[in-house]
């Protein structure tokens, strides 16, 4: 166990150090304002990193707490969202709003547990804001975590989940998880990638069973685990045309461009949706629209549809 503990510090001081040095300065990192903070992490859950920077200014620019986000017009936030795709994010996002404005006197709570009772906020997004907007002690295990984590504690580029969280929750260097989380998740991103991970440059090389093992040489061989984590990752640029998303998509695009929101009968939401769009296809728009209705993202006036 000594050895143990030893070797996490070395890890840890590690870490930190190279984390001082070549922090990326993210514009979430340079507020300590709770609700900005969880804005962005909804927004990087599905979203690289690159794509959400300006759409988190001008988000907030236009809601800039949660007083405004919980009191605008759902319609006017998808609006302001939809070119980060995955709508259904902004309707949670400003469903949480709403709730802490009428359960917490507008202020977020503190603690896991009471951020993962909003609705639409689970475990990641809850310790993520638990962490970074109020220093709690927590571990924040994304994919690129669970990656770094998983090479260096397991030797495994994919560690099961749970093996992983109870790992990361032991290696939180006291006082310092905000760092701690965020260095990892920048080590993820710019060093430990899926292939051809950039050992050398790495402040957990000295401890990483992984590179240990010779296995960051193997990751060089594009092998089929690694060709499915791309597909996975591919699922995160824009949607397959043709798709169920695709067409959702350009359903809520189409009515936000409308001016005002009276809203587009349906027939002439086929047509801009689909080309050679015919009557017989209308069960099919009439399926998609009662899935976007169910998660809050359009509602019905008779044969006009429009934003919320
Ligand atoms: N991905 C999710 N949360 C992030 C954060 N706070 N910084 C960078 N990438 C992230």
């Amino acid at each position: 166990m000594q050895q143990r503990s030893e070797g996490n510090h070395a890890l840890r001081e590690g870490v930190l150090a190279w984390y001082s040095l070549h922090q990326r300065g993210l514009p979430w990192r340079a507020t300590q304002d709770p609700y900005a903070i969880l804005v962005s992490e909804v927004m990087l859950q599905q979203t690289q990193v690159s794509r959400v920077i300006p759409k988190y200014d001008e988000f907030l620019g236009r809601f800039p707490d949660l007083s405004s986000l919980a009191a605008a017009p759902t319609g006017e936030v998808i609006r302001a969202w939809s070119p980060l795709g995955y709508n259904r994010r902004a309707v949670r996002l400003q469903g949480a709003a709403r709730q802490v404005m009428a359960e917490h006197g507008g202020k977020l709570p503190r603690g896991v547990e009471a951020l993962r009772r909003l609705r639409g906020v689970g475990p990641y997004t809850a310790s993520a804001v638990a962490c970074f907007a109020f220093g709690q002690q927590v571990a924040v295990v994304d994919t690129n975590v669970r990656r770094v984590l998983g090479r260096a504690l397991l030797g495994e580029t994919r560690p099961p989940p749970q093996q992983v969280d109870r790992l990361a929750a032991e290696a939180l260097p006291l006082g310092r998880a905000a760092d701690w989380n965020q260095a990892l998740m920048d080590i993820g991103a710019t060093v430990c990638a899926v292939r051809q991970p950039r050992c050398q440059q790495c402040p957990v090389q000295p401890s990483c069973w992984w590179a240990a093992n010779g296995q960051s040489q193997a990751a060089l061989v594009v092998d089929a685990r690694a060709l499915a984590e791309r597909r996975a990752a591919y699922r995160t640029q824009p949607p397959f045309k043709g798709s169920s998303r695709y067409y959702r998509g350009r359903i809520v695009e189409r009515l936000r461009r409308r001016e005002g929101n009276r809203g587009v009968p349906l027939a002439e939401l086929g047509m801009a949706i689909k080309e050679g769009f015919a009557p017989q296809d209308t069960p099919w728009l009439e399926t998609l629209l009662q899935g976007l209705e169910q998660d809050g993202l359009v509602r019905r006036d008779g044969e006009r549809v429009r934003l919320p």
